[in-house]
């Protein structure tokens, strides 16, 4: 029997959950809710098999589904699982909205839901996400096990304490965008400087895995990979010493508060 999994909201990371979760699976029946219908169509062109509601009756794709993940933007969160409440007995609820603490959720839905807080990131599309996730009470033991191996599918599951949930949104909800954003002009410099399209992303990609798989192997301090090609006089060394003269570190670490305070920010509006 297929098990059944709804998406209320049907946007970016909806997207990317429930292409992870169907992954060369035909075990899943998708169901997925949007506010407008372009929001639907967008989930659709990723997951045909998906059937669609309006946000008008998000109580129906709830009443369809055995699993729920709610993935509209944190200030929608409470409205709508106010929304859905008389129909959450015995339901598994996974939030995975920023700043939404699971009293907040377990306060909105029926007692008798199971509540999952989780923070994924977009490479769950293809079960290479991480996905840290703290759970409600009522778990059993064998619940608990099939959470963990349903949140699996979508990469590294890590139960975590929630009060570290705002650091892992700014590391690991936020983290892909980092790591692309600086990837984008070592692609752009690449291109323009002589090497093909396809030539420099095959080539700046696989040596970034290969960068991730070293230290994953060996668990390494990065900073001693750093020293093994920097050389004085050396041109590692000339592209660092720029970076250093321009304080990166101090840049990325303002960054990184500055993603940090919102999300702490984020946990106390909601
Ligand atoms: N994006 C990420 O990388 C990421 C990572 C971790 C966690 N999150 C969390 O995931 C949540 C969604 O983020 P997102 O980036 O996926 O946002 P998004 O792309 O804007 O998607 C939000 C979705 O919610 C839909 N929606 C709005 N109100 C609704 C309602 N009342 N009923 C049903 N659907 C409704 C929207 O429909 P329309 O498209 O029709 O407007 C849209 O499909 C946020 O709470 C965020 O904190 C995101």
């Amino acid at each position: 029997m297929r098990t059944k999994v709804g998406f209320l909201g049907a946007g970016r990371i909806a997207r990317a959950l429930a292409g992870g979760l169907v992954r060369g699976e035909d075990s899943w029946e998708l169901f997925a809710s949007s506010r407008t219908r372009e929001g639907g169509e967008a989930f659709r062109k990723v997951l045909p098999q998906a059937r669609l509601y309006p946000e008008e009756r998000n109580r129906d794709l709830v009443r369809e589904s055995d699993i729920v993940f709610l993935c509209v933007k944190p200030q929608e969160a409470l409205g709508v699982l106010r929304q859905i409440r008389p129909v959450t007995a015995g339901k598994w609820i996974v939030s995975v909205a920023a700043g939404v603490s699971l009293a907040a959720i377990v306060s909105e839905v029926d007692p008798s839901a199971r509540v999952v807080r989780a923070m994924p990131n977009l490479p769950s599309l293809i079960g290479q996400g991480v996905i840290p996730y703290c759970l409600g009470s009522g778990w059993e033991a064998a619940d608990r096990e099939w959470a963990q191996r349903l949140l699996k599918r979508f990469g590294y599951a890590v139960e975590l304490e929630e009060r570290l949930f705002p650091l892992a949104t700014a590391l690991i909800g936020c983290g892909p965008a980092y790591f692309c954003a600086f990837l984008a002009p070592l692609l752009r410099f690449a291109a323009e400087s002589g090497l093909r399209t396809a030539e420099a992303r095959g080539m700046v990609l696989a040596t970034v895995s290969g960068a991730a798989a070293l230290l994953k192997q060996s668990e390494v301090d990065p900073l001693e990979v750093v020293q093994e090609s920097r050389t004085p006089g050396g041109i590692t060394n000339a592209a660092l010493s720029v970076l250093e003269e321009e304080g990166w570190q101090e840049t990325l670490r303002r960054a990184l508060d500055a993603a940090w305070s919102r999300a702490k920010a984020l946990e106390e509006e909601a």
